[in-house]
């Protein structure tokens, strides 16, 4: 009797570990990818004119054959324009790029651009890692073409999920960047797992979308980059940011700055968050008013 009984608990061990394996493989990029929370993610996009900024959408097309859309904010004058540094921003794994629109705050305190970016929003397509890093690309290349940007400083920026593409992208084209920026990004997703989904710790090996940060960054050589680590994160435990600020090895300078009371998603609201990183691009990318 007892035979069958342990029977019975082994098979039922076998198919829920299946099932979580199953569940893992299948909807990995759903879960990392959130890009339908909150609900309406996917369909209703703030506009930079309801925050006072100028309200211009560039969409373009990667190699891969979709449509991304973008805000593309350019200082007024000519003049000031082509001096202010442009920073091209890659938001966290939920939400849209109108949900970051209070980052464009840089805008106005720091005469610089925003450009978020992703397969998020309105823009086309489904994100996966691969696809991410061609939108980067993609936007980069944008850059580059653009009769102004091109003549301005480059700063890659971001939260998160989007702190991995700005790393992969940099670490790709660092003669093209003058400084990196990132904010409770993870070292990479399977190490991350087991911290978000104790139960699925075993079955990390099933993870495809890896975005290991911690090997990327050392690619990173010399340009400059800010940490900023939020001590109350949630999500990714404050940890993996620290150790990506002492795995780097560029030869630029290191800045780690940390709030106290910053949880995942707010640490653009805790006191100093501007002012850091006004004062890192002041020290170290270009002298702002
Ligand atoms: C995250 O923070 C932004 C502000 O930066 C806010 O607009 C957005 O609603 C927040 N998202 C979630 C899922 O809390
Ligand atoms: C980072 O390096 C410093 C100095 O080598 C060390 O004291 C600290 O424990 C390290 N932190 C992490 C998270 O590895
Ligand atoms: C963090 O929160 C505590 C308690 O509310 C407060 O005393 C402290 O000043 C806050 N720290 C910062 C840096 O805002």
């Amino acid at each position: 009797m007892a035979m069958i009984y342990l029977l019975y608990l082994l098979y039922f061990a076998i198919a829920v570990t299946v099932a979580l394996s199953l569940l893992l493989y299948t909807y990995q990029c759903e879960l990392l990818y959130a890009s339908g929370f909150p609900t309406g993610s996917r369909s209703v996009v703030a506009r930079p004119s309801q925050f006072g900024l100028p309200d211009k959408e560039v969409i373009l097309v990667t190699k891969d054959g979709y449509k991304i859309r973008s805000y593309v904010m350019i200082q007024r004058g000519e003049d000031v324009a082509i001096q202010s540094p442009t920073v091209v921003c890659f938001h966290a794994h939920t939400g849209n790029m109108g949900h970051r629109l209070p980052i464009a705050q840089m805008y106005t305190k720091f005469r610089s651009r925003i450009l978020p970016l992703c397969s998020y929003g309105l823009s086309e397509g489904r994100p996966t890692e691969k696809g991410l890093k061609i939108d980067a690309q993609t936007m980069l290349e944008y850059i580059k073409q653009h009769p102004i940007l091109k003549h301005t400083k480059l700063i890659a920026y971001g939260q998160s999920l989007g702190g991995s593409v700005a790393i992969s992208l940099v670490s790709r084209n660092e003669d093209k960047f003058d400084a990196l920026i990132i904010e409770n990004t993870f070292l990479s997703v399977p190490l991350l797992v087991p911290h978000i989904f104790p139960a699925l710790r075993h079955l990390v090996y099933l993870v495809h979308q890896t975005w290991k940060s911690y090997k990327t960054i050392k690619y990173v050589h010399h340009v400059p980059i800010l940490f900023l680590s939020s001590l109350k994160d949630e999500l990714v435990p404050p940890g993996h940011m620290a150790k990506l600020y002492n795995i780097s090895q560029t030869s630029g300078v290191k800045v780690w700055r940390d709030f106290e009371n910053g949880t995942h998603n707010d640490t653009c609201m805790q006191n100093g968050f501007f002012e850091s990183i006004a004062e890192f691009v002041r020290d170290n990318v270009w002298e702002l008013d």
